[in-house]
């Protein structure tokens, strides 16, 4: 038969002299666990003699309390001493150094359209948000287009059905424009485009446009040439030059093609922008606006060439190919 008074003791020893908190756990698990001192103790009670076991269960349960308070107070002790060597090991050096995170910066092209559309704001013309997949009646038949026209031959593009294609001239949204609106308007889109041609430097299947049209009481070149011209300062600086030649498209009467020039750039040699011209009146007519008050002009630009221009890139698939070295050199 054990001693409860020497078991207790020796328990309360051994608690004292513990140095963790997990050497406690051990030892709490080691007295009264399933197998422990205090346990396999108490279970022995039955085989004594009737008159024992009373003091027997008294003075083992008065052990196991002995035991439980030097475990707490113990514990406690060990507890805060770990915690503070924990927080020693983890401290942290709040007056150390950051380390540097790399901060994204819009894509160049999204650069360029944040300052075209920051200027035709400032100009007074309305954002129009439009789909890169159009009806064919947008893109070709609200235009102007007579059937099978060769002018659409020259914009072969890629169809998902009989009506819709992935447009091939932001100016598809004139259409959309002209049904929800009655002039006087100023209203502006910016948008990819798509065209089925043979790929080289300075034409991709996948490109962006600005297109730009407004309507009002005599509207007329005089206007488009102020619009173009300052729109040329703003991106490009005050000493670039504007140029309008003669040009075709079935939406506008007359047309011109728009071409700017810089000294500081490509030593003044003129780059084309896009196409311009006063809205063709049967247009006008076919959205039942008054021809005899009103009129307007209009103008698609590519936007790829003006950070070419700008920057001097000679190939505009880079805007494309996504590749970090190359869009890194414009941090914005
Ligand atoms: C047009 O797309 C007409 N919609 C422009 C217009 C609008 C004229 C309103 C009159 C009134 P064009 O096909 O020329 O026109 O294209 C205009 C510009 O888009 C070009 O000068 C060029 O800068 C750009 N562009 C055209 N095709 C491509 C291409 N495959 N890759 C890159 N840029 C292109």
């Amino acid at each position: 038969m054990v001693d409860p008074n020497e078991l207790s003791q020796r328990a309360v020893a051994a608690v004292r002299t513990a140095t963790s908190t997990a050497e406690i756990r051990a030892l709490e698990l080691e007295f009264f666990g399933k197998n422990g001192t205090f346990t396999t103790a108490l279970a022995t009670i039955g085989s004594l003699p009737p008159e024992q076991r009373k003091g027997f269960g008294q003075a083992v349960n008065e052990g196991k309390r002995a035991v439980q308070e030097a475990i707490d107070a113990r514990s406690a002790e060990l507890l805060s001493v770990e915690r503070s060597s924990k927080f020693e090991i983890e401290r942290i050096d709040v007056t150390m150094p950051g380390r540097p995170v790399a901060a994204g910066v819009p894509h160049v092209l999204q650069q360029t359209i944040d300052k075209i559309k920051a200027v035709f704001i400032g100009l007074g013309f309305q954002y129009v948000e439009t789909p890169d997949l159009e009806f064919f009646r947008y893109n070709f038949d609200a235009l102007n287009y007579p059937e099978d026209h060769p002018a659409m031959d020259d914009q072969d593009t890629f169809y998902i059905d009989d009506e819709r294609l992935l447009r091939t001239q932001s100016t598809a949204f004139q259409g959309r424009v002209f049904e929800t609106t009655s002039p006087p308007f100023r209203a502006f889109t910016v948008g990819r485009c798509y065209r089925n041609e043979a790929v080289d430097r300075t034409h991709s299947h996948t490109f962006h446009q600005v297109d730009c049209f407004m309507v009002d009481e005599g509207i007329s070149m005089a206007n488009l040439k102020a619009v173009l011209g300052l729109f040329a300062r703003a991106m490009f600086g005050e000493d670039v030059k504007v140029r309008f030649r003669p040009d075709f498209f079935p939406f506008v009467e007359p047309g011109v093609d728009y071409a700017i020039s810089t000294p500081k750039l490509f030593g003044g040699r003129w780059v084309e922008l896009g196409g311009a011209g006063l809205v063709h009146p049967n247009i006008l007519e076919s959205y039942g606006i008054d021809t005899e008050r009103f009129s307007g002009f209009a103008f698609g630009l590519g936007i790829e060439r003006i950070p070419m221009m700008a920057y001097g890139v000679d190939d505009l698939r880079h805007f494309l190919e996504n590749d970090a070295r190359f869009l890194s050199q414009f941090p914005g």
